[in-house]
């Protein structure tokens, strides 16, 4: 049998009700991603980029449709297996980082993973290699204030990388930063989905950034407008 998609989506839509009237943060989206790409996920402000990525990683539930994890129907998950998922199978990187000012670099990283029952001593040691892999080995006992916006990002990253995830999620992860640590992130980033085998999905307006995506989807008013494979239309847009 083949393997489901790492997601499908279809006729996802997450609405709000504001007063009389609805917002379709995310409407009707039919769009299947696989295992191990790049996905740079584009659109005005408003176009429904952090609704989706909230979808995608299970923090919010489509108000109608369906959103298809590895084949799973995550509105038929309960919610143990919900928060399961969301500690091992997905990573989150933030635009403002989201690290706790009062942790040194390797216990942000180590929050990672505390919850999964790894003994303190294995939990300090994958953290430590994590730090390493994103160049900060020697910053590991730094808090927050003591590092650059880059460097508070790369921790992230690491944080978000511990688990070693299926998906990360990542919401204008260069939004805060200057154009080379962005760059600087981005590489980082897709090095390393390459060598843990993970899938980024990436919310940006950086349109450099976007261009090295192997897969762009653009989003306007919530609905999915434009999804690029390798630079040539892809299926999930043709009409039907
Ligand atoms: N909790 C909410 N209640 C009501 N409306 C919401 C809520 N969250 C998002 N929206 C609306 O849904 C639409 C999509 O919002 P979303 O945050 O997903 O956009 P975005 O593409 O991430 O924008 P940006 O690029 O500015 O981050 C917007 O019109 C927004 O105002
Ligand atoms: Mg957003």
């Amino acid at each position: 049998m083949l393997a489901p998609p790492l997601y499908e989506l279809r006729g996802a839509t997450r609405s709000f009700r504001l007063g009389n009237s609805t917002i379709m943060a995310v409407d009707s989206m039919d769009v299947a991603l696989d295992t191990e790409e790049f996905v740079a996920l584009e659109g005005p402000s408003g176009s429904g980029k952090t609704t989706l990525l909230q979808l995608l990683g299970a923090l919010d539930r489509p108000s109608s449709g369906k959103v298809f994890f590895e084949g799973r129907d995550l509105a038929a998950l309960s919610d143990g297996e919900l928060a399961e998922l969301r500690l091992r199978s997905f990573g989150f990187i933030f635009q403002q980082f989201n690290l706790l000012t009062t942790l040194t670099a390797v216990q942000n990283v180590e929050a990672g993973l505390a919850p999964l029952g790894v003994s303190a001593g294995e939990l300090r040691e994958r953290s430590l290699a994590m730090l390493a892999e994103v160049g900060l080995r020697d910053r590991a006992f730094h808090l927050p204030s003591q590092m650059s916006g880059g460097e508070q990002q790369r921790v992230a990253i690491a944080r978000a990388l511990l688990a070693e995830p299926r998906v990360v999620l990542a919401d204008e992860p260069t939004g805060n930063l200057d154009s080379k640590s962005g760059a600087d992130v981005i590489a980082l980033l897709t090095d390393l989905a390459a060598r843990h085998g993970t899938t980024i999905i990436v919310a940006t307006h950086d349109a450099g950034l976007a261009a090295r995506a192997p897969r762009r989807l653009t989003m306007h008013d919530g609905r999915l407008v434009g999804d690029e494979k390798n630079g040539k239309k892809a299926k999930t847009t043709e009409k039907r």
